[in-house]
């Protein structure tokens, strides 16, 4: 590249000086705009790697895209060991004892509703075919870089009871959980309430969700997650959303958030991860709530997800995994979200409904009826639930148990309040 400033000699030094100062200027921003492109090109070429060619597109109210992407075209046969996948379009055995929603009191059902996906409202995708949220070049350049997009920025996990401070204190995370370990587990399953947490600053996040975790904490740490977040950075806007995530090596080189790498295989038509789910609760309002059932099929060992009673939304292949290829060693339940303490307070980020358990039944957000599965693959009580969180005055946890609701708790929080500064 050659600079196009023409400079004249002059006879004093400083002028040449100043000539060669400004022509490097320019040659800067010439790199700058020729690197900018690059970028762009690098961002395009991986926005055509994730968005397949569509069937049909859905434009839904929220700004978002759905595509509608034929099963076998879909991301997770990039996966070189996908390539001669043969689809499983149905568990073999899905796992026995789900309880049993006819159970549950008619008070109760008039207490919660199931809810939807807001892009629902415009349209369906074709049999065959799977929902895609399609990623835009916006999503792409709000990460640090191309290759991070999709994944998590840091280890996430919440570590109870451990002995090392940095397991505990990583990179401003908090959680309010309750978890078992101790165990061998085959899945799990948990009604999550549905929330809209404020989120203070765009880089912070708040979800809440299931943890399958295989291994110890270690750089080989397995994990498949799934519930629900306000993420910013990720989606460009404050909805609730419907996500996913695994790793098989502690949030390092292997998985992502949603269908943004290789690995998960979906069968269902009518979920889209990533999408925005409507409507949300309200404070001492009408609550809506969403579950999740995770479970390691006993015949070809995938690990299925379940949508409501409903969606059987797909698996991720046991070869993705190492320890999970086996069994998961602790299950957690609860909230996280990030403090990035950036003006030496703590953020105002809010957890769940942003309202301590305390308050209870439609002021608080709760986890209802979870369960695990074990190793005959049966759904069970969980035996031995502990609870954790960081720093009580920002966000908690109370469990309880009750014929309507089975083992539940109540979690989350304000974050900044007076007793957490
Ligand atoms: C998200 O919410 C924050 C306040 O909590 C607000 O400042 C921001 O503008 C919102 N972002 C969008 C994209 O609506």
């Amino acid at each position: 590249m050659t600079s196009a400033v023409h400079c004249s000699t002059g006879r004093l030094a400083a002028s040449i000086l100043v000539c060669y100062w400004l022509g490097g200027l320019i040659s800067l921003s010439y790199a700058a705009r020729f690197s900018a492109s690059r970028q762009r090109l690098e961002v395009q070429k991986h926005l055509n790697r994730l968005n397949k060619p569509a069937v049909k597109s859905i434009q839904s109210p929220d700004g978002d895209i759905i595509d509608c992407v034929h099963m076998s075209k879909q991301p997770a046969f990039d996966h070189p060991f996908l390539r001669d996948h043969k689809i499983q379009m149905r568990p073999s055995y899905p796992p026995e004892g789900l309880f049993d929603e006819n159970k549950v009191s008619a008070k109760q059902k008039e207490r919660t509703n199931p809810v939807r996906q807001l892009w629902h409202q415009y349209g369906k995708c074709p049999e065959g075919t799977i929902p895609v949220r399609r990623t835009k070049e916006d999503d792409v350049l709000r990460a640090s870089s191309v290759k991070r997009y999709g994944k998590k920025k840091h280890r996430t996990v919440p570590v109870p009871r451990s002995a090392d401070p940095d397991l505990i204190n990583q990179n401003g995370h908090q959680h309010a959980i309750a978890y078992v370990e101790g165990g061998k587990y085959f899945g799990a399953k948990a009604t999550i309430n549905v929330w809209e947490p404020r989120i203070q600053r765009q880089n912070e996040f708040s979800l809440s969700q299931i943890w399958i975790l295989g291994g110890s904490f270690g750089e080989d740490l397995n994990s498949i997650e799934a519930g629900w977040q306000v993420s910013p950075d990720l989606y460009g806007d404050n909805n609730t959303r419907l996500f996913t995530y695994w790793t098989s090596d502690a949030y390092q080189a292997t998985g992502c958030y949603n269908l943004l790498c290789s690995g998960f295989i979906q069968i269902n038509s009518e979920i889209a991860m990533g999408a925005s789910i409507s409507p949300v609760s309200g404070y001492r309002n009408s609550q809506y709530d969403i579950s999740i059932l995770i479970w390691k099929d006993p015949k070809e060992g995938h690990w299925w997800m379940q949508f409501g009673n409903d969606y059987v939304l797909g698996y991720w292949p046991s070869f993705l995994f190492s320890y999970l290829a086996d069994s998961a060693s602790m299950i957690e339940w609860g909230g996280e979200v990030v403090n990035s303490e950036s003006d030496g307070h703590h953020t105002a980020t809010q957890m769940g409904s942003g309202h301590f358990p305390e308050e209870g039944f439609s002021k608080s957000s709760y986890f209802r009826n979870i369960q695990v599965v074990d190793s005959s693959n049966n759904l069970k009580a969980p035996k031995g639930l502990g609870t954790f969180t960081e720093q009580s005055n920002c966000y908690d946890v109370q469990t309880g148990n009750n014929d309507d609701w089975g083992h539940y708790f109540y979690y989350g929080g304000p974050g900044k309040n007076p007793n957490c500064p």
